[in-house]
């Protein structure tokens, strides 16, 4: 490899690269370092990880060495793994995510969950989302409840060309519309389009919090996902008393944020003349998600 400490006179099997990159990965503190090592190597040889395996012995062609250089090399600068590998599994589903878009993260799945409380089976239904990034929320709505249409803003030229590729990899163009712009302007309005519902997982990070997040967040990922203003709350205030102008009577909004967020956001909620509101703990066991409803 290109640290100074790689043997260079050795033949690279397999397990030797694996060896050599899970030292170099520790060193440069990036969590998790063997399994990183082994999805990297399985990415630049294009093969399953598991084939590592039967494969330890086997030395790197020039090209497998190169990529692995360059993967290796990304990844101790702390560039996200899934922008290297180019997918982030969500919901059982891959995406594909690069530079310019936010990873996907496993507490949106909860987000997902409490949406799908709301949305029935067979009655079809009309939401929003605001924020649609890579799609992952959009795609896995329309996925889970076919005869759901699901209208989609994002401010990002970057997050709308990741979201198309996904829209139509995961063939749901029918369902899922995108849209290029700020919040709910870039749709089309009039009381006949009103929403069901609204979700989203808005940008909620302090602009003084930013830089006390991993180099994988706060130096690689767009802080246009991650900040809106002083207080974190900048766009998720802005939805809440927006929301009501795009919502049926009976309509509900959903939001991700951060779990000192809940409550302040709970009565954000009840200020703007939402009646119903509840709060919903993700997979390790955070407050997360804020439901509320018109009635
Ligand atoms: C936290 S990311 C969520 C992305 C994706 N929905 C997910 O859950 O992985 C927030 C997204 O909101 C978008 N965004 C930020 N400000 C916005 C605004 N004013 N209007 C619409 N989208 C905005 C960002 O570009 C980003 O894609």
């Amino acid at each position: 490899m290109s640290d100074s400490t790689a043997p260079t006179d050795d033949v690279w099997t397999v397990q030797r690269i694996l060896q050599w990159t899970t030292d170099f990965l520790r060193q440069k503190d990036v969590e998790s370092p063997r399994l990183e090592a082994e999805l990297l190597l399985a990415h630049a040889r294009d093969c399953q990880r598991i084939r590592l395996y039967t494969d330890f012995e086997t030395p790197l062609s020039d090209k497998e060495r190169a990529r692995m250089r360059d993967f290796v090399t990304r990844r101790a600068g702390r560039e996200p793994l899934a922008y290297i590998t180019g997918q982030k599994e969500f919901y059982g589903r891959d995406f594909s995510v690069g530079r310019g878009v936010l990873v996907p993260r496993p507490e949106t799945e909860t987000l997902i969950d409490v949406c799908l409380e709301q949305i029935p089976a067979d009655r079809p239904t009309r939401v929003c989302e605001v924020g649609f990034g890579s799609g992952c929320i959009a795609v896995t709505l329309a996925k889970q409840r076919p005869v759901l249409s699901v209208l989609a803003t994002d401010i990002s030229v970057e997050a709308l060309s990741y979201a198309t590729e996904n829209v139509s990899n995961h063939d749901v163009d029918r369902q899922v519309t995108l849209f290029q712009g700020d919040s709910f302007s870039p749709l089309p309005a009039g009381q006949s389009q009103r929403f069901d519902g609204i979700v989203s997982n808005p940008p909620y990070i302090r602009e003084d919090e930013l830089a006390s997040l991993s180099p994988e967040v706060a130096v690689h990922e767009p802080h246009i996902a991650l900040v809106s203003g002083e207080d974190g709350l900048h766009l998720v205030s802005r939805l809440i008393t927006e929301a009501l102008d795009w919502l049926t009577e009976d309509g509900w909004i959903i939001l991700e944020v951060d779990p000192a967020q809940c409550d302040p956001v709970t009565r954000l909620f009840i200020e703007a003349g939402f009646d119903k509101t509840s709060i919903h703990k993700d997979l390790s066991g955070n407050d997360r998600v804020v439901f509320a409803a018109r009635k």
